[in-house]
């Protein structure tokens, strides 16, 4: 059976501009995953969508005075253009506040839940604010510490002595967003019993492989921990709400409705399509491996407690696989808007195409640990694989081909030393990419491609086609022709990766090449380029670029 791949990339909340370590981490590897299944004639949809319910949403409402509907609109207005600038392409982009049917999917997992005794009911104490008008959830209100005495401790934890107790411990609370002093309040609240799910959780990541360790452990060992029931419910009146006549003014915890949108949304795609029912054969057919994208600090909601909501709802499959990566910094630093740490994705994009950011942010991938983004090193690495490297390579390859063979391919690849050297070394880089990208290794995968790229110029210099041109010109056409193959299968490598400008360079040999899907499959094994078509070099496709000078354009462009 072929297999089907469903690729989600974690909602990003509707209140702020992506910056880098958001493309980094979440977005541009899953575009560049889709496209490699694309290119590989993988079926595979993605989805993706803002996050639009929760306090963040409604608290920058309030400061600037708009309903959060509005904050929703302008933010996912904002990030969609991102996304499209930057080559980063969804199947489909919703949103859980405006996803026809998200709310009722979302009750229906909670009320699934609550008939099968997942869910208890408690009545607690919290603070709420008067003038805020609203119950304060942790990060909302400050005080000083019951352990240390610190200043500065938020809800239920300290980050002076790393201690943890419970809100109503707090000494002096105040409200983080006015400022008054607020009063315990009991309300009444539905919690999941997690606990419930612990021994299937564990067997299913026990069970799990080729998972990344970060993910598998971190969440294993959550599960191990013991896993205490979670809060699902709201004081708020900005959500999903709650499906019970006596929850009137709550509504369900962002992060319970957030990943129900992986499937509202995958629905309302296909409707808008016509296709009633495909979406349930993506969330419940075994042909389908579903492989979530997120940062590392959603690993716990999606390896623990989405899985546990699909074990409870009992109708969709779990996820596959769950990539999550590391944080990619700004100069060593947390990218941070309110300290004016790190760039964001709109700022870099005035400055670059997308494709010197994409080769940049998959070069330095937070894959396995984090990783920095500086300005000197975007420059560096952009100048020194994708100009000298790659660029280089096929101008002197193209450039050479239409001053002496009248840009064409010439004849006779495959009766030479030097094509067997070719070949096994376009097999090698064919074979080392579809591994690494199989398994999500991004970085590697381009890596292949740079090595390859090298390679190439390394065998230009030893064919030195410029002297044999005189000396032999049937060797000097044959290694020429090997040499083609070599820039072809890099610039097809190249797709997922870098896709406007590949494609420049793959269009270079498009009358004379099989096309790019089966290229990835039999690179190497054979030529691919047909001896007398035509192959026009695009020109200069990677210029060196310069440092930004205070931001000021610096781009040579083309
Ligand atoms: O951390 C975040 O940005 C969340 N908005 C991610 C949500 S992912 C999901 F489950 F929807
Ligand atoms: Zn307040």
């Amino acid at each position: 059976m072929q297999r089907r791949v469903l690729i989600t990339a974690a909602l990003p909340y509707a209140n702020n501009h992506p910056h880098l370590g958001h493309v980094a981490g979440v977005y541009l590897p899953a575009d560049t995953y889709h496209r490699y299944l694309k290119l590989t004639g993988v079926e595979s949809i993605f989805i993706c969508g803002s996050d639009d319910h929760g306090v963040p949403i409604m608290i920058s409402a309030r400061e600037e005075n708009i309903s959060p509907p509005d904050v929703v609109k302008r933010y996912r207005d904002i990030q969609e253009k991102v996304f499209s600038s930057l080559r980063i392409e969804f199947d489909h982009y919703s949103g859980t506040s405006t996803c026809e049917g998200h709310d009722e999917l979302a009750q229906e997992f909670f009320l699934k839940l609550r008939e099968q005794g997942d869910i208890d009911e408690k009545v607690t104490d919290q603070f709420r604010c008067s003038s805020c008008e609203m119950f304060l959830p942790d990060r909302y209100v400050e005080g000083t510490c019951p352990l240390c005495r610190a200043e500065g401790a938020r809800g239920d934890q300290c980050d002076s002595c790393g201690g943890a107790f419970e809100q109503d411990m707090l000494i002096d609370p105040f409200c983080a967003n006015c400022g008054s002093a607020p009063e315990l309040t009991s309300t009444r609240h539905w919690f999941f019993r997690l606990d419930r799910y612990e021994q299937r959780l564990g067997e299913w990541l026990e069970s799990r492989e080729g998972w990344r360790d970060n993910v598998r452990n971190f969440a294993l060992g959550t599960v191990n921990g013991g896993l205490p029931a979670r809060c699902i419910t709201r004081d708020l009146d900005w959500g999903v709400p709650v499906p019970l006549e006596e929850a009137k003014d709550k509504v369900l915890y962002v992060w319970f409705d957030a990943p129900v949108g992986y499937i509202s949304f995958t629905r309302e795609m296909f409707r808008a399509r016509g296709q009633e029912e495909e979406w349930r054969s993506w969330w419940t057919g075994d042909d389908v491996d579903i492989v979530h994208f997120l940062g590392k600090d959603n690993i716990i909601f999606h390896a623990v407690i989405w899985p546990a909501m699909l074990l409870g709802h009992d109708e969709f499959r779990l996820p596959a696989d769950i990539p999550a990566n590391e944080y990619l910094n700004f100069k060593g630093e947390k990218f941070s808007k309110s300290r004016g740490v790190g760039v964001t994705a709109e700022e870099i994009l005035e400055l670059f195409e997308a494709d010197r950011v994409r080769y940049y942010l998959t070069a330095i991938a937070p894959e396995g640990k984090d990783s920095s983004f500086t300005w000197e090193d975007f420059i560096q690495r952009n100048n020194d694989e994708l100009s000298d490297v790659i660029g280089n390579l096929a101008h002197r390859v193209f450039t050479f081909t239409s001053k002496n063979f009248d840009s064409k391919i010439p004849g006779g690849v495959e009766e030479s030393p030097f094509a067997t050297e070719v070949f096994q070394v376009l097999r090698e880089a064919r074979q080392g990419w579809t591994s690494a990208l199989n398994r999500q290794r991004f970085r590697e995968a381009l890596d292949k491609v740079v090595t390859l790229a090298r390679h190439g110029n390394r065998l230009f210099d030893a064919a030195a086609p410029w002297k044999s041109r005189k000396t032999d010109p049937v060797a000097c056409g044959r290694d020429l022709a090997a040499l083609l193959e070599v820039v072809h299968g890099v610039s097809v490598l190249l797709l997922p990766f870098v896709p406007q400008s590949a494609a420049r360079l793959v269009g270079a040999f498009e009358q004379a090449a099989a096309p790019a899907s089966e290229v990835v499959s039999v690179l190497g094994e054979r030529p691919l380029l047909q001896p007398g078509q035509p192959v026009t070099g695009p020109g200069i496709v990677y210029p060196r670029l310069e440092l930004p000078d205070d931001g000021e354009e610096s781009d040579s462009g083309s």
